[in-house]
């Protein structure tokens, strides 16, 4: 049986995906931070539940060891939980925040991805997604500029880490998505996401079940020879 690890997967995207997983036959590991609320709504008995702070350094590299504890074999990491926060200007982000927005974004993909390729090296396969954002494209606004900065970097990590992956057929890809009705959007006023919506050519967001499956794609088996790409799902942006 496959086995994928999904961090941030109580809500969104994330969430999808575990759906989505669970239905195509995997055993899932989903992650989550405060709440697992949906997760536990979810009976089936391959779906375990593991939760971690992953603005932490021991937190989340125990995260990874705890699953390899377990298992020999861990064929898909989602790098899917982020940090989002907006502030009202570029003088009001704190350096807190963009301490903490770092560490969720970008350090923890870091730390799990090398965890993980210290264990898959033997194995000459494996398969890790990040989930970037169209944000990078316009280099985001004066007022999320953390997130932004912590996406565009995950990308770049993405493709430097892909080379060494590739030595051990890890296949290392980061998906730029668009935007997606989440609750990541919560704060955003309806004025403002209506404008935002119509800067994508296909007039509306994308669902979080139509995202799931473009990662289930290029992290399953029909993907296997596309490395080290950035790739944009985004409605045309
Ligand atoms: N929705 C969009 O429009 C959009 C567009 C581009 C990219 N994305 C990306 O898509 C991914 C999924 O986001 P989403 O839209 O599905 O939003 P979401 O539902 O808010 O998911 C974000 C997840 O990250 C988790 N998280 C936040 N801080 C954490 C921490 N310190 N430790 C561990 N987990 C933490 C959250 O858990 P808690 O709530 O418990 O903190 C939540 O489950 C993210 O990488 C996001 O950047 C989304």
């Amino acid at each position: 049986m496959k086995t994928v690890l999904i961090t941030g997967a109580n809500s969104g995207i994330g969430y999808s995906c575990v759906e989505l997983f669970l239905k195509g036959g995997y055993k899932v590991y989903a992650h989550y931070h405060n709440q697992k609320d949906h997760l536990e709504v979810i009976k089936n008995k391959n779906l375990i539940l593991i939760q971690a702070d992953l603005s932490k350094e021991i937190e989340t590299i125990d995260l990874m060891r705890n699953i390899f504890d377990k298992i020999e074999i861990l064929d898909i990491l989602v790098n899917n939980a982020a940090f989002y926060k907006r502030d009202s200007s570029f003088e009001d982000i704190s350096f807190e925040d963009l301490n903490y927005t770092m560490h969720v974004n970008l350090y923890a993909p870091f730390l799990l991805s090398k965890e993980y390729l210290k264990h898959m090296k033997v194995h000459n396969k494996g398969n890790i997604i990040n989930i970037s954002s169209i944000g990078v494209k316009y280099g985001g606004t004066p007022c999320s500029i953390a997130y932004t900065v912590s996406k565009s970097a995950l990308e770049t990590m993405t493709i430097s880490f892909a080379k060494e992956a590739a030595k051990y057929n890890v296949l290392v890809n980061a998906l730029r998505i668009g935007v997606t009705d989440t609750k990541i959007h919560a704060n955003a006023s309806s004025k403002n996401m209506e404008k935002r919506i119509e800067m994508i050519p296909l007039k509306r967001m994308a669902l979080s079940d139509e995202i799931a499956q473009y990662i289930l794609f290029f992290s399953s088996n029909k993907n296997t020879y596309v490395t080290g790409s950035i790739i944009t799902i985004a409605g045309g942006e």
